[in-house]
């Protein structure tokens, strides 16, 4: 038997430490929270990307009564980019939450699994890398590729 040990190196800056580019990605990301639809989580979720060619589209979650049939913020955020600017890759995703109280979340937002499928995907369609920004009050987890987030991965690769 052998052991394999993955080790995943995330940054943790505090917003004031960012780049006035990312801290205007996340800006975007909070502001999302506002234009969510939750009346059933009441959890306000927001994200942002910055694409290729310079733009920033926003996203928040979409809920519905059938309750699977709603969406998260990065999936709203991720599929609107891609519908909308196809062939622009994602440079940098950021997502930030507020809770029921309406605050925004102490520790970093953990996105869902699908939401870590989709960004893989997203990630692989344009062979780059796209930066993950994960905003909390106490600080912003920094990901340098989605394979931080979903390490051992299954892709179109793993069919070959
Ligand atoms: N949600 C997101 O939008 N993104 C995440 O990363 C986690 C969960 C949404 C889905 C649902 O509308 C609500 O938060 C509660 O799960």
């Amino acid at each position: 038997m052998k052991q394999l040990t993955l080790q995943i190196p995330i940054s943790v800056y505090d917003y004031e430490e960012l780049s006035a580019e990312d801290r205007a990605l996340i800006d975007q990301a909070k502001e999302a929270t506002r234009r969510s639809y939750v009346p059933y989580s009441h959890f306000h979720v927001g994200a942002a990307v910055r694409l290729s060619g310079g733009e920033i589209i926003s996203g928040s979650n979409q809920e519905n009564a059938a309750y699977p049939s709603g969406t998260c913020a990065e999936r709203t955020t991720l599929f609107y980019a891609g519908s909308q600017y196809p062939t622009q890759a994602i440079l940098t995703l950021a997502v930030a939450a507020r809770n029921e109280q309406g605050n925004f979340l102490d520790s970093p937002i953990p996105p869902c699994g699908a939401c870590r499928q989709v960004m893989l995907e997203a990630e692989k369609r344009f062979k780059q890398p796209m930066r993950i920004l994960l905003y909390g009050t106490s600080g912003v987890y920094e990901f340098g590729s989605v394979d931080g987030l979903l390490p051992f991965s299954f892709d179109a690769d793993a069919m070959r």
